[in-house]
């Protein structure tokens, strides 16, 4: 066995380099239906004809300098403010076909290149864009991507300027919907630019599977090359495994020949002795480093994440990982999070994914569509199953491209278990269509990946169709489905719970209140018939050994959804936890048949002023064998626990205290209290670390909740909190898990441009003359390429529209230079004063109280170069000659508790040092909390 300690050498200066390009963007609306609002795209002559003709935003000369600035992942749709007229199972955002001006989202990329670049590939690639981008660099059509979910890239290496700047330009279109939910809007998801030798490992390139053998396991790799130079290519290639303690395992070593534009597939089989398997206990992780070389060196080095493990499904006892049946404990999840939509920062899929294990579940169903890499590298890392699923289920080649792509993706995790090719197909899942589909996307999967099962999520029906076809039977809800018929007409295919529960309950809350969008949080099944509660849903799985175990609809709340009201309800109410992550009492019930730990938890709380006297339903969630209640120091009796069930007594409320201890063979194993909470006093901030990487991307979550004065959480608090923040961190979102709340998730500056557009143009005789003859558009008049006649003077008139105004706005006009001694307008009056220099234009100060609402009016005066100054304005005239920016600045962050919690999600700002982080209320005590911002993480 070979052991060397792997640390990157001098010659791991590799020529591959992937950069994270997720910083400084300009981002703009701009408009689904008014091309004039959509910053007159796709209308100069020639546009879509020739090759660099992209314009408006797609042009590499248009001046952006009005747009905001801000860095990804983004989610425009989690800014916009709730509407009844927008989509409610998208969450209420004020986005989608009603919202034209809501609805595009331009994003625009400034990069450089050197000389060193030349001669590399040069790719940028999306993980993903919600949805329908066009992507231009450079004014060249790149392409368009349909799906939101889908990672795309393309290579820009023929395009690159590597003299000068270089703009790569997104226009997404989130104005069509692809899922029933929140989907979020914009570049949501990472960009990254790869550059590599001519010869380098295509992307997603190598597929590492592995046979266990006793103590041993046999990889299999797949490697694909490609050359894309002008010579054959004779390399070798060398494979190291490293373990997760940076020793090198095992090596392996081979020569080939790549043709020039072509490409070669290796195959190699490494033995790794002592094999660390990948389980849930101990998620062992390896590296597999392909590194090429040449005579002169290093060509190339790549590196595949991946795990050693065994799985193996059985249609008798389901599922089984490394030789150990385990039943999957699982829940469906969409993507988006409270306070800052479907834009996550990496550090809050780990997040999220730690609040599911903290319930003691082992499976996540990316429901329905592919997830963020980084959620799948944060499974493999903390040891969590997942169905990865596919967004539509077909055959055309758009389909299976996107299929391609996920499997290829994500096909070295060693969290994926199992692909998921569809999702409830009402139209086609029980006839020979769903049959036929799923048949062709399954053998298409297995091609790309033979190592795991594919999966269809039926919603019942007949069983034929696509039950007769895939590899794993799917069933959403027993109600849906009579499972045993099932399991006996396809007495061989395995099964899964795809989806159970779809209860429907709000944290916090014990007394339904319609008006307010509250659920109480007892677990009852969705519907009085037929539908099941998630412990009715959890025992019948349990009681079938054969069923591989249950995903519940759903782990988090998500925004849309909002069963069963609509409006003015704004997320759903299926999860186990709140958009927040905080736990609601079912996860209890969860946590007390998943984990064996010990846990007893008592529901509701404790607080009913206005209900002494009246009986409370009281419920115990615990893995005890028996409990024992008492109220004020007097049992209420002690009662004896089913498996898989929980507890119940009605108690006579009065104030005080509500004990329940657990016992197992007679001997206390847990207990828990509620009691009686007294009036708000105080604000407490909890982070979930209290210190983060000083890298500008890691965040964390803080816990805001209102307390009494002897510290315990009053339950019914909805006090408003306002946050401040000093040091080196931001606040980049504000939730509180309240279903009908319509306060906004962030605060952010908002930015609207307005293209000064409708020119005009009058020649004079000299630059005093007052006299305007003719006012001509100037673009029809010199068109493009044609040269203007000589002019001693002119004057250009423009406008804008401005809808509402208000004191606290910022006006500021951007225009491109066009002559040195040019004088600008507002509106009649002359505020070339203000104007200063920025980049290669002109930036104008304007007073807020010179514009009016609806038109306003722009005017250039040039005299001394007029000649000059007119070419100039010609040639940017298809771009923009002047833009308005309204800047209205952030309000500050503020949030109710709801139910007396609340987060507030702190991100790094690139700086070492204290951030901290103060709550206040008019009637609270004010809270700090500091947290420190490190190079280098620190364990909490
Ligand atoms: C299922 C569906 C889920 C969700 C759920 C709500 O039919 O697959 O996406 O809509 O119902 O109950």
């Amino acid at each position: 066995m070979t052991c060397l300690m792997w640390a990157a050498p001098a010659w791991a200066q590799a020529p591959r380099e992937r950069i994270n390009i997720d910083d400084d963007w300009a981002f703009a609306l701009g408009h689904a239906t008014d091309t004039a609002r959509d910053f007159n795209y796709a209308t100069a002559p020639f546009f879509f004809a020739k090759a660099g003709y992209g314009d408006g935003p797609a042009s590499a000369r248009y001046d952006d300098r009005a747009w905001r600035r801000l860095s990804l992942p983004h989610d425009w749709a989690v800014e916009l403010s709730f509407d009844s007229r927008a989509d409610g199972n998208h969450g209420s955002r004020a986005i989608g076909r009603n919202f034209p001006e809501n609805s595009i989202g331009w994003y625009r990329k400034t990069l450089t290149f050197t000389q060193a670049d030349v001669g590399r590939r040069v790719s940028v690639e999306f993980d993903g864009v919600y949805r329908d981008s066009e992507i231009w660099f450079n004014g060249h059509y790149l392409g368009n991507e349909h799906s939101g979910y889908s990672s795309f890239r393309y290579d820009l290496t023929d395009y690159i300027n590597y003299a000068g700047p270089n703009v790569l330009v997104v226009r997404a279109d989130a104005t069509r919907e692809e899922g029933w939910f929140y989907e979020g809007a914009g570049i949501y998801r990472h960009v990254w630019l790869t550059k590599t030798d001519p010869l380098h490992v295509e992307q997603w390139g190598v597929f590492v599977s592995s046979e266990v053998r006793g103590e041993d396991a046999d990889l299999s790799v797949q490697t694909s090359l490609l050359n894309e130079g002008d010579d054959d290519r004779s390399v070798q290639v060398e494979e190291q495994v490293v373990d997760r303690h940076g020793l090198v395992v095992a090596t392996h070593s081979q020569a080939v020949i790549v043709p020039a534009h072509g490409a070669t597939a290796l195959d190699s089989q490494i033995a790794v002795e002592h094999a660390q398997l990948w389980s849930l206990e101990d998620p062992a992780l390896y590296r597999l480093v392909t590194t090429i070389r040449d005579g002169a060196g290093i060509v190339d080095r790549y590196e595949t994440s991946f795990g050693i493990r065994t799985v193996r499904w059985d249609a008798d006892t389901g599922f089984w990982l490394n030789g150990r049946n385990i039943k999957l404990e699982g829940t469906n999840n969409h993507q988006d999070h409270a306070g800052i939509g479907a834009a996550l920062p990496d550090s809050m899929q780990e997040y999220r994914l730690r609040r599911l294990l903290a319930m003691g579940s082992n499976a996540y169903r990316a429901s329905h569509n592919p997830p963020t890499p980084e959620l799948l590298e944060a499974a493999d890392r903390l040891g969590m199953l997942v169905i990865n699923e596919h967004r539509m289920m077909g055959t055309t080649p758009e389909i299976r491209d996107q299929l391609e792509r996920l499997i290829r993706r994500d096909r070295n995790h060693p969290s994926v278990i199992i692909w998921s090719v569809g999702n409830e197909e009402w139209a086609i899942e029980n006839g020979e269509l769903g049959a036929r589909l799923t048949r062709v996307m399954q053998d298409q999967v297995r091609r790309l990946d033979p190592s795991r099962r594919v999966m269809v999520a039926m919603a019942g029906g007949t069983p034929g169709g696509s039950s007769t076809t895939t590899d794993v039977l799917g069933f959403n809800y027993r109600s849906q489905h009579d499972v045993d018929r099932y399991h006996a007409l396809f007495p061989n295919t395995p099964t899964i719970m795809s989806e159970e529960g779809s209860t429907t309950a709000t944290r916090g809350v014990y007394v339904t209140d319609r008006a307010a969008v509250h659920l109480a949080a007892y677990d009852t099944p969705q519907r009085p018939t037929g539908t099941s509660s998630i412990q009715q849903g959890w025992t019948a799985v349990a009681e079938r050994p054969w069923m591989s175990g249950m995903f519940v609809w759903t782990g988090f709340d998500y925004r849309g959804e909002t069963t069963p009201f609509g409006w003015p309800a704004i997320s759903s109410q299926f999860g186990m936890l709140d958009t927040t992550g905080l736990f609601k009492d079912t996860a209890y019930y969860l946590r007390a048949w998943w984990d064996d730990t010990p846990t007893l938890h008592i529901l509701p709380h404790w607080t009913w002023p206005d209900r002494v006297g009246e009986p409370i339903d009281v419920w115990v969630y615990s893995n005890a064998e028996e409990v024992e209640l008492s109220l004020n120091g007097r049992s209420l009796g002690r009662q004896t626990m089913t498996p898989n069930a929980h507890l119940e007594w009605t108690v006579p409320y009065e104030p005080g205290r509500l004990t329940a201890i657990g016992y197992r063979d007679g001997r206390r194993v847990s207990s828990g209290e509620v009691r009686t909470a007294g009036a708000p006093a105080a604000i407490a901030l909890e982070p979930d670390r209290t210190t983060l990487l000083s890298d500008d991307v890691d965040t964390v979550p803080v816990l805001v909740s209102v307390r009494d004065r002897r510290g315990d959480v009053a339950p019914l608090a909805n006090d408003l909190v306002e946050f401040s923040i000093s040091g080196p961190g931001r606040i980049i979102g504000v939730g509180n898990g309240d279903p009908g709340s319509h306060e906004p998730d962030q605060s952010v500056e908002r930015i609207d441009v307005s293209p000064v557009g409708g020119w005009r143009i009058t020649a004079l005789s000299h630059p005093g003359d007052a006299g305007a003859a003719e006012w001509r558009d100037p673009f029809q008049w010199f068109p493009p390429g044609s040269e203007p006649a000589p002019l001693p003077a002119y004057r250009a008139r423009g406008s804008f529209r401005a809808s509402a105004l208000t004191d606290s706005q910022e006006v500021t006009l951007f225009l491109m230079p066009l002559a040195t001694g040019q004088k600008v307008f507002v509106n009649e009056v002359d505020v070339s004063a203000s104007s200063g220099p920025s980049g290669a234009g002109m930036m104008v100060t304007v007073p807020i109280d010179l514009l009016r609402v609806g038109e306003n009016v722009v005017e250039i005066h040039v005299a001394d170069d007029g000649p000059a100054s007119l070419a100039r304005m010609v040639g940017v005239g298809a771009q923009n000659v002047a833009s308005v920016r309204l800047r209205t600045p952030p309000a500050p962050w503020r949030r109710r508790v709801f139910n007396g919690y609340a987060q507030v999600l702190i991100q790094s700002t690139g700086s070492e040092g204290d951030i901290v982080l103060t709550a206040q209320s008019p009637d609270l005590r004010t809270t700090r909390v500091t947290l420190t911002a490190t190079k280098t993480q620190l364990a909490d």
